[in-house]
């Protein structure tokens, strides 16, 4: 059934799990989470980031509409978000869309500009009863955007600021930088599991590691233990994806039907999401 994030985020935090949340570019993405969420006998979260909105022409609707239909369908409890939004009128076309939250974000601004986007941001979502995250500091690696440097100051989230900026914006959940980085194809980052601590002490919403496909497993379980609530998968999906489909059409030259290598591109997606339900389960 489809869910709602808030609900999902409660359940966790109250049998100490972690929640993992996929990113969906395709119909066939969000058939392999459902499948694989199915599988796991877990809950997750469909997120459909603004760039994947450009990517389907910049309308929301068809994608999301058809994420939610996938959701309401399972049997696992999913629900749907919309991801990396810095689009004000983005924002505001997702409440009809069976969206029930959104990471606004606006890392890339100044603070006080930062602090004052994202606080309109969730005094609209509260008015709909819609969960916004939040970004401070900055996760690397997001599209079309210069390499950064994970040490430089201003990169990683600094806890003192962390809880300032929760309770200046009111925001629900908070996605920190603390070494990961977005669209990584090896598991090789590491993480501050220090400074994981110190804002879990200093913030009292749920924080939400970024960038995930780069992290080793074992990271990843450390982080929960830290306090990380929302862990986001976006590239490992599409690792898995791609190379069932370079694999076939690399065996197979002759087939033209897309049903016979988006089948077994699907099934890699779908082990992938159990693997990190698993993981964070
Ligand atoms: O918001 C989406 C995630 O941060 C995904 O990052 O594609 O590097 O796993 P990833
Ligand atoms: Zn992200």
């Amino acid at each position: 059934p489809l869910i709602t994030t808030g609900e999902l985020i409660g359940r966790a935090r109250a049998e100490g799990r972690g929640l993992a949340a996929f990113n969906v570019i395709t119909l066939e993405h969000a058939e392999a989470v459902a499948l694989g969420a199915e599988r796991a006998g877990r809950a997750a979260v469909l997120q459909i980031s603004e760039n994947a909105v450009r990517f389907h022409g910049g309308d929301l609707t068809p994608i999301a509409q058809a994420a939610a239909a996938v959701a309401r369908a399972s049997a696992a409890p999913l629900s749907l978000h919309l991801d990396h939004v810095t689009d004000v009128d983005l924002l505001r076309a997702a409440h009809p869309e069976g969206f029930s939250s959104v990471m606004f974000d606006a890392s890339n601004l100044p603070y006080a500009e930062n602090v004052k986007a994202t606080a309109d941001a969730v005094r609209w979502g509260h008015e709909r009863d819609i969960w916004v995250e939040a970004e401070l500091g900055r996760v690397g690696g997001k599209e079309g955007e210069a390499p950064l440097d994970a040490h430089a100051p201003g990169v990683r989230t600094d806890p003192d600021e962390a809880a300032a900026y929760v309770a200046d914006t009111g925001v629900d959940s908070l996605a920190v930088a603390v070494g990961s980085s977005h669209a990584m194809t090896s598991r090789t980052a590491s993480l501050d599991h220090e400074l994981i601590r110190a804002l879990r002490a200093r913030v009292p919403v749920p924080l939400v590691l970024h960038g995930s496909s780069g992290v080793p497993d074992a990271e990843i379980r450390a982080a929960l233990a830290a306090g990380v609530v929302k862990v986001n998968v976006g590239t490992a999906l599409n690792t898995g994806f791609t190379g069932a489909v370079r694999h076939f059409l690399t065996e197979d030259t002759a087939t033209v039907d897309p049903r016979k290598y988006l089948t077994p591109a699907r099934e890699a997606m779908a082990e992938v999401v159990t693997h990190f339900l698993q993981l964070t389960g």
